[in-house]
């Protein structure tokens, strides 16, 4: 089974045909929602909307280890995560999609290990590449069988938000090499693979990160592209599941 992750724009999966609702606590708390599980383009998925079914979490609020010992629970052993971003470097523009390859994580004090209880030296996991190549590259066979540009690759900054950033943030990040700025990709990306699940992440570019666009940074242009973007995001989400 393929879990997916809903981010801003995507509470609810359209065309999910539900089977079954998961009210599962986990060793961590409670996840975002319930996990929702049925057939989406003929395959058994299980959906998450991480920020909740009503949009209600903020990114440094969610449970982001109840998240995905949820989908670890269920054996989910992929994950495909879809989440909003800001772009910050030219092909970034608002209305495409990355498929992200590495992150630089500025967030913090967020439980961001399975093992904070229980450690180990054995615990490091190796992060030297944080999203699933096999899986980037699936994501990027069903943007071309959709005949859908996705830019491969990137490097996505984690901040902490809720705020958006300062524009001296923003040429900070630029200047650490990030490509896009977004607030949720960890701890998540590093709590799949403590267990051994792939993890993508589905970037879509939703503005132009603060103090890069003449215009003023409004979150309802940022909601609009992320309303214009959600049909290809669902496109390409039906294109990868049957792989
Ligand atoms: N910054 C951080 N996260 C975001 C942005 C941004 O500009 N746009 C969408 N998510």
């Amino acid at each position: 089974m393929i879990g997916l992750i809903g981010g801003s724009g995507l509470s609810q999966l359209e065309g999910l045909i539900l089977e079954q609702k998961m009210q599962r606590e986990t060793p961590f708390g409670e996840p975002s929602a319930p996990l929702m599980i049925g057939r989406y383009a003929d395959k058994t998925v299980a959906f998450l909307p991480r920020h909740g079914e009503h949009h209600t979490i903020p990114p440094h609020l969610i449970n982001y280890r109840a998240n995905i010992w949820a989908f670890h629970q269920l054996g989910v052993e992929q994950i495909l995560a879809v989440a909003s971003v800001g772009g910050i470097t030219e092909p970034y523009m608002p209305g495409t999609i990355a498929l992200p390859d590495q992150l630089i994580d500025y967030s913090w004090g967020r439980e961001s290990s399975f093992a904070s209880e229980d450690f180990s030296a054995d615990k490091h996991i190796d992060f030297t590449y944080p999203f699933d190549e096999t899986l980037r590259q699936q994501i990027q066979l069903a943007a071309n069988s959709e005949e859908m540009t996705v830019i491969d690759g990137g490097t996505y900054a984690v901040t902490q938000g809720p705020r958006l950033e300062t524009a001296a943030e923003i040429q900070k990040l630029k200047n650490d090499g990030a490509d896009m700025v977004g607030m949720t990709a960890m701890p998540e990306a590093a709590l799949a693979r403590e267990l051994n699940i792939a993890y993508a992440s589905i970037a879509v570019v939703a503005n132009q990160a603060a103090g890069l666009s003449s215009h003023p940074l409004t979150i309802e242009a940022i909601l609009d592209t992320m309303d214009d973007s959600m049909g290809q995001v669902r496109r390409l989400l039906k294109g990868v599941i049957p792989l």
